[in-house]
């Protein structure tokens, strides 16, 4: 048996993916018409054996509750959303439920990053780490030296896999060899954290006890005592700048356990992103779709302009309850959400159009999100500032906006519930 739990993270992440996560975690986004995590719930689906799926984060439970439910039945497999009081790291919040995780005894415990956009090549890991042993293997993958120092930078011996050496998110090049946030652990990896715990008390009292005995022995010792004490401090700075019970499994396990033959890598072949802004869930979303034309090409909409059904060009997703009018052209690189309606002569690039927006006569959406519930006017024009399509450069609608007729947005963010009778231009509406 193996269990998966992908950490969901909480309201004081993702707050790059305002204003689409004020009203909505940033893991139920959608991306190619489907939730951000529901993607890699899908790839854990695929493994034989697998008796459950845990959700960890600090969200309220109520925001996971309905797509916990539906995602179960939909699968067939229990989903369970585990609430921490408080941030634990991402070790730590793995070790705060290991006795949930636990409960069946399970081989194996899938863990993945909510934010990583991949094909998830979850059974290929778990063979992997059989043949390596140790306990665990990560997923990895070169990217480009620039992009390296976001992320996770890694050595690991060519032969046998074995990762010699992590260093996160570091200033000065190590390797263009990165975590992707997604690996297969056994479970000796409660042990691994549990030890980082202990260490972390231990440093807890004995800074305790110095600080009693500096107490103490200022009075006869004052100035050897302060400088020993000066001392130890610094180190105790210099080596972490977290709470005392947050454990982070890059900085606190990975890279101790380090070339000690506990810890190997897999290297993925395939597409690879990171989600952490709007502008990246636009390039994930037709990462996906192009997912779908291999693995569920029925997903997909078609259409050539005729038999009253629009024009469709490259990958698209459109939720069954959209009403799209036959002249509208589409694609590539759209999904359209639920009860959107989209009217004559509009044309949709490179989008997301969340639930019950309204699209009107002739209007052009390009590189952009809509938000839930917005609405676009006849003749108007939403787009980017040129083609860059980070953060700054799409546009995004968040929920309820309305576009009055004949208004141009480009390359601006504008907040809920706003009403735009005029154009904007590189702008924030608040
Ligand atoms: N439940 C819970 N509690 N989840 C957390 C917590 C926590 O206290 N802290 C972080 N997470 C979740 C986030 O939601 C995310 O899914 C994952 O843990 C990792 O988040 P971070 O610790 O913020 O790291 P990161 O995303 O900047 O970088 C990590 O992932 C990269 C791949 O995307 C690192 O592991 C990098 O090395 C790696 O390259």
């Amino acid at each position: 048996k193996v269990v998966a739990v992908i950490m969901v993270g909480g309201p004081t992440k993702g707050t790059r993916f305002r204003p689409l996560s004020f009203n909505t975690p940033k893991p139920l986004i959608p991306l190619a018409g489907q939730p951000m995590i529901h993607h890699p719930i899908s790839a854990c689906k695929k493994i034989p054996n697998l008796a459950q799926i845990f959700l960890i984060g600090f969200y309220e439970e109520r925001e996971f509750a309905l797509y916990v439910s539906s995602i179960s039945n939909e699968l067939r497999i229990p989903v369970r959303y585990l609430k921490e009081d408080k941030p634990h790291g991402s070790a730590g919040a793995l070790y705060y439920f290991r006795d949930r995780i636990m409960e069946e005894k399970p081989s194996h415990v899938f863990l993945l990053n909510c934010d990583v956009c991949c094909s998830f090549p979850l059974q290929h890991i778990l063979d992997a780490h059989r043949r390596y042993g140790g306990i665990g293997t990560m997923l990895v993958i070169k990217v480009s030296a620039e992009a390296a120092s976001q992320f996770g930078e890694l050595i690991a011996d060519p032969e046998t896999k074995e990762l010699l050496h992590y260093t996160e998110k570091p200033e000065t090049f190590v390797s263009d060899l990165i975590n992707c946030g997604v690996y297969v652990f056994t479970s000796d990896i409660f042990k691994a954290i549990e030890g980082v715990y202990n260490q972390m008390r231990e440093t807890c009292e004995f800074s305790s006890l110095m600080a009693y005995l500096k107490r103490i022995a200022l009075f006869f010792f004052d100035f050897i005592l302060n400088l020993a004490a000066s001392n130890y401090n610094h180190f105790q700075y210099a080596t972490r700048s977290v709470p005392a019970d947050f454990v982070r499994l890059d900085q606190d396990i990975l890279s101790p356990l380090a070339g000690k033959k506990q810890l190997y890598t897999y290297e993925n072949k395939d597409f690879w992103e990171q989600i952490k802004t709007p502008g990246k869930s636009l390039k994930c979303s037709d990462m996906y779709l192009s997912q779908f034309r291999e693995t569920s090409p029925h997903l997909l909409a078609s259409g050539d302009g005729t038999n009253k059904k629009p024009m469709i060009v490259g990958d698209v997703y459109i939720h069954p309850s959209v009403k799209l009018h036959p002249t509208a052209k589409i694609g590539p690189n759209v999904s359209i959400s639920a009860n959107v309606r989209v009217g004559p002569g509009v044309r949709l690039i490179n989008c997301i159009i969340l639930d019950d927006v309204e699209i009107k006569d002739n209007a052009v959406v390009i590189n952009s999100i809509i938000g839930w519930k917005s609405s676009i006017g006849r003749w108007s024009r939403v787009q980017a500032s040129g083609d860059d399509n980070e953060r700054l450069g799409i546009t995004i609608l968040g929920e309820a906006v309305t576009v009055e007729d004949e208004v141009a947005v480009i390359g601006s963010i504008v907040l809920q519930n706003k009403t735009l009778n005029a154009s904007v231009q590189d702008d924030i509406i608040l």
